[in-house]
């Protein structure tokens, strides 16, 4: 029995209107525009506002309307939705069924999913093998985090970092069974958790980190750890499914790499002589907002005609875990 193909029906993204600049930044700790943007790239970031009732479950329901609509279907039409996201609400219900209920996707089935940075590109990889079994027509992938909700905008290492975003698609079978996802990596090594975490309760702060100025709820980061771990694994993943599809850089029309910090990608591209007009960059408007970045970059790059139907795509991400995840397209 041949399995089908799976297409990328529509994209679609959001992003809060409000910004936050350096400038911002400077005047809530002690930082400056110049070691920001030297050490990140980011000159600003936008975040929610939640008095205008914005959070994890409106940027999410926007993004995958979009996606709708650039797919020419309705909530309706889907059977499954993947909403990626550490920043959700609540954890019960799922914002994946408040999504659902909103855009009238009703029976569908709906669950939020965390992998942190690597959120969106594991949920693509889960929902390719989804629609090619067979099992599900038409599947709306979610990558969204607000990070602003889970920052503590004292601590200098973390605030400077993150915004928040969403970015989504559709995937449907397509008669074409050598279109859709032709490598996919999913992985993880847990053993390096406490490198990203955000402790709950007072038990779940790591030992030797007490004393300091925690707060439950925020996100705790070794930034030195994860850009060392990140350099390594971002080259790996791209060599891996390079080899692995037998592709080369040229045959690839764009590497959409996790914004988490642009040394990180610029190391990359450095070490695999990726071009400029083949990674596109945009952390420096939207910071790292986890599992909205990868979807946010691609709906862009569709949107300004630089991935077209045919193309060779790859995606790549890492993060809280600690996770990886890749995935190449024949878009
Ligand atoms: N402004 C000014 N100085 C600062 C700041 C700041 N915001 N933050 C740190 N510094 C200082 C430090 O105190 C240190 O000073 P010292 O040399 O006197 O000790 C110096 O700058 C260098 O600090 P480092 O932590 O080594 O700075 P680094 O170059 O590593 O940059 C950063 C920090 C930006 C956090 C970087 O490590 C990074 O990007 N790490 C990766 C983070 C990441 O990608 N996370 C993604 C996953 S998120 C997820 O999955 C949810």
């Amino acid at each position: 029995m041949t399995l089908p193909g799976v297409r990328i029906a529509g994209t679609g993204s959001a992003v809060p209107e409000r910004r936050l600049t350096n400038a911002d930044l400077e005047a809530i700790v002690d930082t400056s525009d110049e070691w920001i943007r030297k050490r990140t790239g980011i000159v600003e970031r936008r975040i929610i506002d939640p008095s205008k009732g914005e959070g994890q479950l409106s940027l999410a329901t926007d993004a995958l309307r979009a996606a709708l609509d650039d797919a020419n279907m309705v909530g309706a039409d889907l059977d499954l939705i993947i909403n990626a996201s550490v920043t959700t609400e609540m954890t019960c219900p799922s914002n994946a069924h408040r999504i659902a209920a909103t855009l009238d996707a009703q029976p569908a089935g709906a669950f939020d999913m965390q992998a942190a940075c690597s959120g969106f590109v594991y949920a693509i990889n889960l929902a390719d093998s989804l629609v090619r079994s067979g099992r599900h027509k038409a599947i709306g992938v979610i990558g969204c985090d607000v990070m602003s909700s889970v920052v503590d905008y004292t601590d200098r290492g973390v605030s400077i970092l993150f915004g928040d975003a969403a970015g989504a698609c559709v995937l449907v079978p397509d008669e074409n069974p050598d279109r859709g996802c032709i490598h996919q990596v999913i992985e993880g090594d847990g053993r390096g958790w406490e490198a990203l975490y955000m402790p709950r309760r007072e038990e779940d702060v790591v030992e030797g980190a007490t004393g300091e100025n925690i707060r439950l709820g925020c996100l705790r980061m070794d930034g030195r750890g994860v850009f060392r771990f990140a350099v390594t694994k971002f080259q790996q993943v791209i060599e891996l499914a390079l080899e692995q599809t037998g592709l080369s850089v040229d045959d690839v029309a764009q590497f959409v790499c996790h914004q988490s910090n642009v040394r990180i990608i610029e190391s990359a591209k450095a070490k695999l002589g990726l071009p400029d007009d083949k990674v596109y960059i945009n952390i420096d408007h939207y910071g790292n907002s986890s599992a909205g970045s990868v979807g946010l970059c691609f709906d862009q790059l569709r949107k300004a005609g630089k991935i077209v139907d045919g193309d060779i795509v790859v995606l790549v991400a890492f993060g809280g875990g600690m996770t990886w995840a890749s995935s190449v397209w024949r878009v």
